[in-house]
């Protein structure tokens, strides 16, 4: 029983199996914030830890309650303007113009289980995980607002799943300024923030920063979660470790414009708020309307950011990612981007998939090109048919060819996207994201498609159904290569037009919705320019999504190793490109640029059809080698064992593990090698400490604490494969890790 109600004090405590969330009713139907942490008895009610203290100079609630101040103790889901001055959980505005709302717990309800909400990606229930969900109804009598805060229980993740829902019942109009998805006040402000900053090539990189007086944020108005910021933030005590210490993570299920703030006020509280920004946001909620914020994913423990990692990863295999992606292998592709660019035919293309085939990979990925008369990146957004000088027997032959040869076939497209220079364009203009009669900005020489219009998102739907039936496609990459501007829909009142950006978002979870489910067995791949959407909500729908365009492998070990606190490594499209690396211009060898891609949804991304006899041969043995160990690859668990972002970054390593502790495969990655270097000790992680072990079917075996406590001595012979590599400049070194029986 995850979830425990006091009847008399109105105390909800959600229990999970190391963590205790509680709140409690205070005076006036006021939901007060009592405790966020690790687990705790439970008790009737908390005045212990309710913050609560007469402070002079603070509005009271009543003349005749001056002790009671709304400013001074810690909320659930706070209003505006009636003397708490620190930031709101929701605004609205009235009628009269007023934003003033009472709104008062009413009543709850505890359901077994988890809905789905309609539209919007969001958690599930696995029927065999104790899941459980508490409803708590508040209502403002003057307007007849009603909001359910809504909180699921997941014990066995340590999770807590949190939404608000506003129903109008009023005969009145309102208006929702801000309606965010979870807002949690914690007692003291002595964390660091950790976010995961950066932007096109050089996504997520961990940045941690002490949290300071007033109000510190991250957050998209780009129309989409963004690679600048992403949705995924950590807050953790200063001595806080991978391996010890709390740490609360928070995340968003969505994939438009979202806010992660943290406000610590005058008495040193912070106050943390997740969800849609508030920016660039309103809705109209009128008579009998009803708003669902997105999901937020709240988690703690009390045993550092690893373990915080390895519990969402859990959470996310469970709870978000449909059932059949928990465990499935994903398939080794070959992607022709940076192969050929737009410039291929039938033939060149032919010539990588039979490579492929020889290679042993499993699947082909025609990208962007393949369609009206796309050239280059001006044209043909929207026209998704075949271009015939490039494949003249049409897309579905051209499909059966790679079938043919045994491949899975997987095709680009970048439904949300129109080019002027289009079919699409020409037959409806204003379908084109713009403001009437003013200039409409481009983005990699394209715009953005309405899909706040549901007739937007029909025929878009019915001209991919049209292209995925003719080629009984296995696999889509979903890319989205631009950003919102002039963010405007000619589909709504003026009154409406701050509704755009969620409903842009909700389109494209329509398409999403749609897609999936006439076509189960297409396997999703999202991308935004590479990893510019990489988020909870795309999660739902594509269990994996292109990381970077970044695919050098030095840059490539920070993203990987900055995305994995928040995500699941099979959530991480990697792959090997050529050298010099496109974007960097620097020279890995073929095994390093490997061993870093290994780590999640593996492929190759250069023309194989030009490999040396040499490099066939190499990739051949890394095919095969992937197929073996790609269960432990991307479902094992992960140990991140030293940090990119920490001294002076010239060392990476990160090893993952199987569920019973029998395999485990580590890697140390070295960027520039150092002469006469200090002596070198791997310590594991995770393993049996009971256990014994061979590294690298050493004639010698070590028990799992050894391992792990005293280190492994690694010197450069110690790996036969590796003789002078080791001092070279990204050197990688593979640890495979078996329990002796
Ligand atoms: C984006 C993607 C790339 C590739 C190109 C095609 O940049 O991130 O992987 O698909 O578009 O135009």
């Amino acid at each position: 029983m995850p979830i425990h109600v006091d009847e008399t004090h109105h105390t909800f405590h959600l229990q999970t199996d190391h963590t205790s969330y509680i709140f409690q009713e205070l005076a006036h139907g006021v939901l007060g914030q009592v405790y966020y942490g690790r687990k705790i008895h439970v008790e009737p009610s908390y005045d212990n830890l309710l913050t609560r203290e007469l402070k002079n100079s603070t509005p009271a609630y009543s003349l005749a309650e001056p002790d009671f101040q709304l400013d001074a103790i810690k909320q659930e889901y706070a209003a505006t303007g009636t003397g708490d001055f620190r930031r709101p959980a929701y605004q609205v505005t009235q009628a009269n113009g007023s934003r003033i709302t009472d709104l008062q717990y009413d009543h709850y309800e505890v359901l077994q289980g988890k809905q789905r909400l309609k539209g919007l990606p969001s958690t599930f229930e696995d029927a065999s995980d104790d899941v459980e969900t508490l409803i708590v109804h508040l209502t403002d009598a003057l307007i007849q607002l009603d909001l359910e805060l809504s909180y699921t229980v997941f014990p066995h993740q340590d999770v807590i799943v949190r939404s608000a829902n506003f129903k109008n019942h009023g005969v009145k109009a309102v208006t929702l300024d801000s309606a965010l998805s979870a807002q949690l006040d914690l007692p003291d402000s002595r964390y660091e923030m950790i976010q995961f900053s950066g932007t096109w090539a050089r996504e997520r990189h961990l940045v941690r920063t002490p949290l300071r007086s007033g109000i510190q944020s991250i957050d998209s108005i780009r129309g989409t979660s963004s690679p600048q910021q992403n949705p995924f933030m950590m807050l953790a005590r200063p001595e806080t470790t991978e391996d010890t210490g709390d740490v609360f993570g928070f995340n968003l299920i969505y994939s438009g414009n979202f806010l992660d703030q943290v406000e610590v006020d005058q008495w040193a509280t912070s106050r943390v708020l997740v969800g849609i920004n508030p920016s660039e946001f309103s809705w109209c909620l009128a008579p009998d309307d009803e708003f669902q914020t997105p999901e937020a994913v709240l988690s703690y423990t009390a045993s550092g950011m690893n373990q915080l990692s390895q519990q969402l990863a859990d959470f996310y295999s469970k709870h978000l990612v449909a059932a059949k992606y928990r465990r499935m292998e994903r398939p080794i592709l070959v992607n022709n981007w940076e192969a050929t660019y737009f410039d291929f035919n039938a033939e060149k293309l032919l010539k990588i998939a039979r490579k492929a085939k020889d290679l042993g990979i499993e699947m082909f990925v025609l990208d962007d090109g393949w369609f009206g008369h796309r050239d280059d990146d001006h044209t043909s957004l929207g026209d998704w048919f075949v271009d015939p000088k490039k494949l003249p027997d049409g897309i579905g032959a051209f499909a059966d060819q790679v079938h043919g040869l045994g491949l899975q076939f997987g095709l680009w497209f970048e439904p949300e996207m129109i080019s002027v220079d289009s079919q699409l364009y020409q037959a409806h203009p204003d379908w084109l994201i713009h403001v009437p009669k003013r200039r409409a900005t481009p983005g990699r020489n394209q715009f953005v498609l309405d899909f706040s219009r549901p007739e937007v998102v029909d025929y878009i739907a019915k001209l991919m159904g049209k292209v995925i039936d003719d080629t009984k496609l296995d696999y889509i990459k979903w890319d989205m290569n631009r950003y919102i501007t002039e963010a405007y829909s000619e589909g709504l009142p003026a009154n409406r037009q701050l509704e755009m950006p969620h409903r842009y978002i909700l389109g494209v979870y329509q398409l999403y919705e749609r897609l999936t489910k006439a076509y189960p067995d297409v396997l999703f791949e999202s991308c935004a320019s590479g990893g510019g959407r990489f988020d909870l909500g795309m999660m739902y729908y594509a269990p994996q999504a292109w990381a970077s365009d970044d695919t050098d492998a030095v840059e490539r070990m920070k993203i990987q190793y900055g995305t994995s606190y928040g995500y699941p490594q099979s959530m991480m499209g990697a792959h090997v490109s050529a050298v010099p690396n496109e974007q960097t211009g620097r020279m890995t060898s073929l095994e390093t640029r490997a061993n870093v891609a290994f780590y999640g949804a593996f492929g190759y991304e250069l023309d194989i059809s030009k490999l040396s006899g040499e490099e066939a041969d190499e990739i051949r043995a890394q095919v095969e080698f992937y197929k073996r160990y790609r269960s432990l690859y991307q479902f094992g668990k992960l140990y991140r064992l030293t940090s990119p972002f920490e001294d002076d970054g010239n060392v990476m390593s990160w090893m993952v593990v199987d569920d019973d502790q029998r395999h485990a495969i580590a890697t140390r990655y070295q960027l520039l090698s150092r002469p006469n270097a200090p002596y070198l000790r791997m310590f594991f992680k995770g393993l049996d400490p009971d256990q014994r072990y061979r590294v690298n079917n050493s004639s010698k075996t070590y028990y799992g604490d050894e391992l792990m406590n005293a280190g492994l001595f690694v010197n450069k012979i110690f790996d036969e494969t590796a003789t002078e590599k080791s001092l070279a400049d990204f050197y990688s070194q593979r640890f495979m890790i078996d329990i002796v029986d």
